[in-house]
């Protein structure tokens, strides 16, 4: 279907008689009713738990289940639904694998992670560090925000065993070189795992074309539900890891001296997992899917663009200034606080984030503590960048008088 935001907006109800201008899709997306609805009729109709009993919702629901994972496998295009292991969103996908990929470290192994990176991907290889005494090394970003790939390159050493970059950062929009930080990686025999959660929303991606070994995202942020996120895993790591969590459907066997374990990917979702969000994220992924992706991405990225160069016009600095960046910025005006300004254009009808947006030592890096951001999904028009420009002249006005 061709893709026009004035006619994806009306697939979302919480737009209908609103000229609110949502710009926080990088924090959470809106759901259009098409994930709603695949959530409340799977709910109506075929409920149960799953992977447990043998009447037929419970079939039905398992049978929902899994083809959700079949279609998350084939928007990653990873080689089977093995390899898709379902968690409550990608910071819990990357505290599976630091707990259990975690485990087979040594004190003095060595992680490198970037100073770009969501929390997600900083605070689990920190307690890890802790744990077990490995080494977390800090690739640099430069002053445009973009990765300094010969830095990365110069951390690397035989210790290394795990690269964790994010893929598109939460605040600057950068797209990382992924498959070559991969490549980096493996040369020197470490893994790579790669937080997707913006990228997925704004690309397709491949994550065998990567050669990633990990590859996390969250339901939410692609017009999902919350409480479901992914971790691809390539079959190799996730056969020989251990589990992250005990409890139900995740066990092969248990008696009072021996408990043995199901294979993946059920053996990583101990308990009820998110059984209605992974109906939610299906639709959403089939939702995402009827459009062109690029041309969504172009219109996104046309919007930021336009948004980015009102705000250097009138004085402020956008934090990450790579040519080519997903549709999020985020910026400062000096001398006004970016909660202030987040105030005032909330009260002009503008939804923006601000503070650090999870992610503290990028904004140490760029000098400041805190910054507002502009993030744009594929319900965006021209409309909401002329309603941020306005309040943002707004917001000067009654800041800086
Ligand atoms: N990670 C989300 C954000 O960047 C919450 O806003």
């Amino acid at each position: 279907m061709s893709f026009n935001a004035h006619n994806t907006r009306q697939d979302f109800a919480i737009f209908a008689g609103s000229d609110v201008a949502f710009l926080d899709s990088a924090a959470s997306a809106q759901k259009p009713r098409a994930v709603l609805q695949a959530m409340a009729d799977f709910a109506e109709s075929h409920y149960a738990n799953v992977h447990r009993g043998v009447y037929r919702w419970a079939d039905e629901a398992t049978q929902a289940y899994e083809d959700a994972r079949q279609a998350v496998a084939r928007f990653l295009n990873a080689p089977s639904p093995e390899t898709i292991v379902y968690t409550k969103g990608a910071t819990e996908g990357i505290n599976l694998v630091a707990h259990s990929w975690g485990q087979s470290l040594r004190a003095g192994d060595e992680i490198i992670i970037t100073e770009a990176e969501h929390h997600a991907n900083i605070v689990p290889w920190f307690l890890l560090s802790q744990r077990q005494g490995v080494v977390l090394k800090w690739a640099r970003v430069d002053d445009d925000g973009v990765l300094d790939l010969d830095h990365l390159q110069s951390l690397i050493s035989a210790k290394t065993r795990m690269v964790a970059v994010g893929h598109v950062s939460n605040v600057t929009g950068t797209i990382n070189p992924v498959a070559e930080i991969v490549r980096l990686a493996h040369d020197a025999g470490a893994l790579c795992l790669l937080d997707g959660c913006q990228a997925v929303v704004h690309e397709a991606v491949d994550v065998q074309a990567l050669g990633c070994d990990f590859y996390v995202f969250s339901g939410h942020k692609l017009y999902g539900p919350t409480g479901i996120g992914i971790l691809y895993g390539k079959a190799e790591h996730l056969d020989k890891m251990p589990p992250f969590q005990g409890g139900g459907e995740m066990i092969e066997s248990v008696s009072q001296d021996r408990i043995t374990f199901a294979a993946p990917p059920l053996r990583f979702e101990a308990g009820t997992p998110p059984i209605i969000e992974t109906v939610g994220l299906m639709a959403a992924i089939d939702y995402v899917g009827q459009f062109d992706r690029q041309a969504i991405a172009r219109h996104e990225r046309a919007l930021a663009h336009q948004a980015s160069k009102a705000i250097v016009d009138m004085g402020g600095r956008i934090l990450g200034t790579a040519p080519d960046k997903a549709a999020i910025i985020s910026f400062t005006v000096d001398g006004v606080h970016a909660h202030d300004l987040a105030q005032i254009l909330d009260q002009c009808g503008v939804y923006v984030r601000a503070g650090s947006h999870c992610a503290e030592p990028l904004h140490t890096r760029f000098g400041v503590t805190s910054s507002a951001r502009a993030s744009f999904g594929l319900y965006n028009t021209a409309d909401d960048v002329e309603a941020l420009i306005k309040g943002l002249a707004k917001a000067k006005s009654l800041l800086m008088a």
